[in-house]
């Protein structure tokens, strides 16, 4: 019988605005044993993702909602401790739908094994993870880049922004980033090499996109929606892609979420606008981690994790993704490998 405490953070309430200490509830239990074809994971680390605000909302949405005394939904990787399937072993380091926990009991089936030796553990959750993938796809599949585009991406110093533009560098574009601050445009300019970034906290960002994409925006990867999503949406070029990933500016709304203004720009150019869900490509997903691993170990592609600790934290760590406060993929480190 375990006895291995276990701290799992619940939704108590579905915030309105922006999330509070109270619409969590801390439970302490004790793990439960794994029954057949499952397994016992501690885990290490957590994954924290804007989406996480939608799942906390009532509604229809890609998936549904986490219910109210569950806890907190998250992908996160571990290492397993027992198991009772001949899919993992006791010591494999594994990715999964971990939770906000410390020791979570599922079914192995839904285990991915990952390898430390490959890359750190923490890349699994960025770059060879999720919003590695999100990229990857939204990028090539979507918004059918190719060499020579101009791609314009927001939200280009997190975990999905980063990946886009070095991938479009990659592959021969020209990648202006949107970010907020000096310090994020110096980064993904000087550090991950992409040809412009435009400070949308400082900059006219409408006279910044006429310097630096004088033929027009090719691809539009959006990460913000809000007014960066109407101002790439004026300056698109013929047959232009736009790319709707996500819109954090209107994740913590309490009114009606802002939709484009310019969108007869898509008329006017033959454009289109197209919404993903990384989930779609999960069949997919070995080609872009072998391709990618192949461009990590080339040095062509860089991953940065901003790993906070302590699961205690969760609850402002998590408000940091919506104050701009993160530098890279957010990552709760739950305890070190
Ligand atoms: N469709 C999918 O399958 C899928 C999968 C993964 C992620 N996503 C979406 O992709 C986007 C990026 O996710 P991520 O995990 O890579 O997060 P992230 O970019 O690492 O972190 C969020 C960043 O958003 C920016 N931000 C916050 N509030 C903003 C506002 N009001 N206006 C403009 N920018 C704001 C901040 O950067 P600055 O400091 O630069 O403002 C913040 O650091 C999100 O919209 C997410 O929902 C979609």
């Amino acid at each position: 019988v375990s006895t291995i405490e276990n701290l799992q953070i619940k939704l108590a309430a579905r915030p309105i605005g922006m999330p509070k200490r109270s619409d969590w509830e801390f439970a302490h239990s004790v793990a439960r044993e794994p029954e057949d074809g499952e397994a016992l994971v501690k885990v290490l680390y957590l994954s924290l993702d804007p989406a996480m605000r939608g799942w906390m909302n009532e509604g229809r949405s890609y998936i549904p909602p986490v219910r109210i005394g569950d806890p907190m939904r998250a992908g996160g990787v571990g290492i397993v401790v027992a198991s009772k399937s001949p899919a993992v072993a006791e010591g494999d380091y594994v990715y999964g739908t971990l939770d906000i926990q410390q020791y979570a009991t599922l079914k192995a089936a839904g285990l991915t094994k990952v390898d430390p030796k490959v890359a750190p553990l923490t890349v699994y959750l960025n770059v060879l993870g999720m919003p590695g993938m999100t990229a990857y796809f939204g990028l090539l599949d979507v918004g059918r880049a190719v060499a020579g585009n101009t791609v314009v991406v927001s939200g280009a110093a997190g975990a999905v922004g980063m990946t886009v533009g070095q991938i479009a560098r990659i592959k021969g574009c020209r990648v202006v980033g949107i970010a907020g601050g000096p310090e994020k445009c110096a980064y993904v300019r000087d550090e991950l090499g992409f040809d412009a970034a435009i400070d949308y906290k400082s900059e006219d960002l409408n006279g910044a996109l006429r310097e630096h994409c004088p033929n027009g925006i090719d691809v539009y990867f959006d990460n913000v929606g809000g007014a960066t999503l109407d101002a790439c949406l004026a300056r698109l070029a013929m047959h232009a892609r736009v790319v709707i990933c996500g819109a954090i500016s209107q994740y913590n709304n309490t009114t009606a979420v802002t939709g484009p203004s310019n969108y007869l720009s898509l008329l006017v150019n033959r454009a289109t606008m197209q919404g993903m869900v990384v989930f779609d490509y999960a069949k997919r997903y070995p080609e872009a981690v072998r391709e990618m691993a192949g461009w990590i170990a080339e040095g062509k592609l860089k991953s940065r994790e901003d790993v906070v600790k302590g699961i205690d934290t969760f609850p402002e760590t998590l408000l940091k993704l919506f104050r701009g406060e993160n530098f890279g993929k957010l990552v709760l480190e739950v305890a070190a490998p």
